[in-house]
């Protein structure tokens, strides 16, 4: 029995989480130049399945090589990408406790850049780069000009998503995230901004949110009964004009009605005019609107950064789990410490047990080894 809502169990389906911290997707821009895992993956997720989450993403894994931001993005758009996230996964079940999952995810009109920390600049077909794509052919603000995707071409996308997810079972993972948020593919057909199509796949909210919903019925037919299955969405553009927090409460409804376990509530990245103003818990109240008035269950995300914050969150009722991305990266035991800070038990590998406070001569919280 936990003290606080935030080391409780939480079930989605059939995966059992042993508490409601997730290790939010951080893109790493470490793969080799096929898009496959490497060293860095295992030592990058390695530490973070230790940390004491309680379910942790991979970073946005790209369904097609046109579907990255960089040349080192993470793929599984082959069945070689396979056996060395295989590897990964495996690691990570072997030394840590948290359960895991794959973002899945199509950069869209973002793609054919530089890596992060190389300014995320356009790289040319002729310096290696690749056609990029969008439900209209506009460029993202300092981007190059997409293609707009034909019905072909967005069949052929349905299907990589599928065909990716089936590979991610083949990995290993427990769930899955797609990817519908940050001005991506899916997100840029959401979003009235970017999408200014007159067939079945633009105009109205209805036809705009068509592409998610066939992605998530495409990956919700081929992956397991058992396994939770959910999608990250910005629940606002931060424009004015663009996709409000009503538009993610009706798509949130769709898709729980077509079976998804979970929202991630994220925020932004259509659009280099939205007007964001970051501050601690900014995007809580969007999964607070959603879970309320959707239904289902949400992960809030974004400056969540104190134990007794995260907890109040989640016991307040304004989410079901909480995610982190820098604040994991900057202290990778968060959960340990937070675990003391509210006097739970959480996951210890027992080769790090005399690290508690506990085992430094006082008695009082025993580490919990779970495996
Ligand atoms: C280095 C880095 C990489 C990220 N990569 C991804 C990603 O691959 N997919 C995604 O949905 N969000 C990504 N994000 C966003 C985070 O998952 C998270 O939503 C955001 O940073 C806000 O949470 P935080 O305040 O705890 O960092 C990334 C963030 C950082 C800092």
């Amino acid at each position: 029995m936990s003290n606080s809502t935030l080391f409780s169990p939480f079930q989605l389906r059939g995966l059992e989480l042993p508490n409601r911290i997730v290790v939010s997707p951080m893109g790493q821009y470490s793969a080799d130049a096929q898009g496959r895992a490497t060293d860095w993956h295992l030592m990058h997720l390695g530490h973070l399945a230790m940390s004491g989450s309680g379910l942790m993403f991979t970073e946005a894994t790209a369904v097609q090589p046109e579907g990255r931001i960089s040349p080192h993005d993470l793929g599984i758009w082959s069945d070689e990408h396979i056996e060395p996230i295989r590897r990964v996964v495996d690691f990570c079940r072997r030394h840590g406790g948290a359960k895991l999952g794959m973002q899945l995810y199509h950069a869209g009109r973002k793609g054919s850049v530089t890596v992060a920390w190389e300014g995320q600049k356009p790289i040319s077909r002729e310096q290696g780069g690749w056609s990029i794509w969008a439900p209209s052919a506009e460029p993202h603000a300092g981007r190059a000009t997409p293609v707009a995707l034909d019905d072909t071409g967005i069949s052929r996308t349905v299907a990589a998503f599928a065909q990716a997810a089936q590979r991610a079972d083949a990995a290993g993972f427990d769930t899955l995230e797609i990817h519908g948020a940050h001005g991506y593919l899916i997100h840029s057909f959401l979003s009235p901004l970017s999408n200014h199509r007159d067939d079945r796949y633009g105009g109205s909210r209805e036809n705009r949110m068509r592409l998610a919903l066939d992605v998530f019925d495409a990956i919700r037919s081929v992956w397991p009964e058992r396994k939770p299955l959910g999608m990250r969405l910005s629940a606002v553009d931060w424009v004015p004009g663009g996709w409000s927090i009503e538009d993610s409460v009706e798509l949130s409804t769709r898709l729980r009605e077509h079976g998804c376990d979970f929202v991630t509530a994220s925020s932004g990245g259509v659009s280099s005019d939205q007007l964001l103003k970051v501050h601690p818990g900014y995007q809580v109240p969007f999964a607070e609107q959603i879970r309320r008035e959707s239904g289902i269950a949400t992960i809030a995300v974004g400056l969540i950064t104190e134990a007794r914050q995260a907890d109040e969150i989640l016991s307040s009722g304004k989410a079901d789990l909480v995610a982190l991305a820098r604040g994991m990266m900057f202290n990778p035991r968060w959960p340990w410490h937070s675990a003391l800070e509210l006097g739970d038990s959480v996951f210890y590998p027992k080769q790090y047990d005399r690290s508690h406070p506990s085992m430094r001569g006082g008695d009082f919280l025993k580490p919990v080894r779970e495996s």
